[in-house]
C-alpha cells in the first residue's frame, strides 16, 4: 500500500541517535533537547519554546498554564483530531464546539463572534456560557491540515472577551499567516506535534511556543513535575511531559531539512490541485487568502454523494493506495456528543468529502498520478 504520510528519515537521524546511545544521554537531560528548542523557535519565529512529550501533552499543559480548570468551557472547532478536545478534558473542562469556514476549514471568526455575543454574559469579569452557567476559559483555533485560521479576526474577538488563545498548530510548522511566521502571532501559545505522521517528526513529541517568558517558564515548570530545585520538592501537581534527548535527536535532524520538507509538501499540494482542475466533482484542499499553508496533508475534496465517495475510496484501495475516511468531527465522537455546540452546518457538510492522498515529502510523481487516476476513474 502507498501510505498517506510517512516520515522521511534519510538525514542525520541515525547519526544523532547513535550519539545519544554512545554518550548515554537518552532521557530528558541531553544536548539535543536544548538544540531542538532553539531550532523550533527559529523556524516558527517564536521567542520561546518548550519541547514536550507529544502534541497532546503540549496542548494540555498550555491550557493548564493559561488557567483552564474544572468545569470550564474551551471553544474549538468540531472539525479536528480528538486530541484537541482531550487536552481540554484532561483539565476537567469541556469543549464548546463551533463551526468552520467553508473556504479554509478553520474556526469561523464570524461564528465565534456571534456565539460569544448571543450565548454568553459577563459576570465578575468572567465570560459565562448562559445555558450551562460555565465559565468560558480559552479559545483553541486549529490550523487544519497545516493551514492557519484567520487569526487577526480571532485574536480581536479573544481580546474583546479577555480570553487566552491556544493554537493547535499540530501539523502547521512551516505555515505563515499574512506573511508572518505563525510562532510570532499575538496569541498566548502555539502548539506543534512531532508525531510520526507529521511533516517533521521526533517519533513522538511536541512543542509549545510563546512570546511570553512567564508563560513559558510556567509550562517548563509544570512539564517537569513542578519540581522546585535539586531535591524532591514540588510546589504544584505537575506532569512528566518532558521531551527526551532521543526524541529531540531525531527532531534536530528533521529540522535541518526544514526548507526542503516545506517546499516538498507545497509542490505535492500544487500537483494535486493542478491535476484536479481538469476533473469534475473534485478539487484540492483550500488555501485561504490569508494563509501560506504548510500543506501537511494534501488530497481530494469530493463534491459527490456518499455512494460515490465510497466508490472513490474503493478505487484508491484497489490501486494500492492506503486511503481511508478522514477525522470524524468531535460532536459525533462518544466522549463529546453532549458537549455544548453551535450550528455545525459546514462541518457536517464537508467532513466526509475530505480525502487525504499520498503526500509524504518523498512521495513520487508516479504516486500522485496513480492517486489522481484512481479518483478520476471512480468519478467517471
Ligand atoms: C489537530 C491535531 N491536534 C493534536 C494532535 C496531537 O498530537 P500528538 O499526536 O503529537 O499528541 C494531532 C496529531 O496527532 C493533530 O492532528
Amino acid at each position: 500500500m502507498i501510505p498517506i504520510s510517512i516520515p522521511n528519515l534519510s538525514g542525520n537521524e541515525k547519526k544523532y541517535l547513535n550519539d545519544c546511545i554512545e554518550t548515554g544521554y537518552v532521557s530528558s537531560v541531553g544536548p539535543f533537547v536544548a538544540r531542538f528548542a532553539t531550532s523550533v523557535a527559529a523556524v516558527s519565529g517564536a521567542p520561546y519554546c518548550s519541547p514536550v512529550a507529544s502534541g497532546t501533552a503540549g496542548l494540555h499543559i498550555a491550557l493548564v498554564a493559561a488557567g483552564v480548570g474544572r468545569d470550564d468551557l474551551v471553544i474549538m472547532p468540531s472539525l479536528t483530531f480528538i486530541a484537541t478536545a482531550n487536552a481540554a478534558a484532561y483539565c476537567g473542562a469541556e469543549p464548546w464546539l463551533m463551526d468552520v469556514n467553508p473556504n479554509s476549514w478553520t474556526l469561523d471568526p464570524e461564528d465565534l463572534q456571534k456565539n460569544l455575543a448571543t450565548e454568553t454574559h459577563q459576570k465578575d469579569s468572567q465570560i459565562i456560557h448562559t445555558k450551562t452557567g460555565r465559565r468560558v476559559a480559552a479559545i483553541m483555533p486549529v490550523y487544519m491540515l497545516g493551514t492557519p485560521a484567520d487569526m487577526d479576526a480571532i485574536s480581536r474577538t479573544a481580546k474583546n472577551y479577555g480570553l487566552p488563545v491556544i493554537c493547535d498548530a499540530a501539523a502547521a510548522l512551516g505555515a505563515r499567516y499574512k506573511d508572518q511566521n505563525i510562532g510570532s502571532l499575538d496569541v498566548t501559545a502555539t502548539v506543534f506535534s512531532f508525531n510520526g505522521n507529521k511533516t517533521f517528526t521526533c517519533g513522538g513529541g511536541g512543542a509549545v511556543v510563546s512570546s511570553d517568558k512567564n508563560f513559558t517558564d510556567k509550562v517548563n515548570h509544570l512539564a517537569t513535575t513542578a519540581r522546585t530545585g535539586e531535591n524532591y520538592d514540588h510546589d504544584a501537581v505537575g506532569y512528566n511531559y518532558r521531551m527526551t534527548n532521543i526524541q529531540a535527536a531525531v527532531g534536530c535532524a528533521q529540522l535541518e531539512r526544514f526548507e526542503d520538507f516545506v517546499s516538498a509538501k507545497c509542490r505535492i499540494a500544487n500537483a494535486y490541485r493542478d491535476a484536479f482542475k481538469g476533473l469534475d466533482h473534485v478539487t484540492g484542499f483550500p488555501t485561504p487568502v490569508w494563509a501560506q499553508s504548510a500543506h501537511w496533508l494534501s488530497g481530494a475534496f469530493l463534491t459527490v454523494g456518499e455512494k460515490q465517495i465510497k466508490d472513490v475510496l474503493v478505487s484508491l484501495r484497489e490501486n494500492g493506495i492506503d486511503a481511508r475516511p478522514f477525522w470524524t468531527p468531535l460532536h459525533l465522537q462518544k466522549p463529546y456528543q453532549a458537549s455544548p455546540r453551535g450550528s455545525l452546518e459546514v462541518t457536517e457538510d464537508i467532513y466526509k468529502r475530505i480525502l487525504p492522498l499520498p503526500c509524504s515529502t518523498h512521495c513520487s510523481g508516479a504516486d500522485i498520478s496513480l492517486s489522481v487516476a484512481a479518483v478520476a476513474s471512480a468519478l467517471k
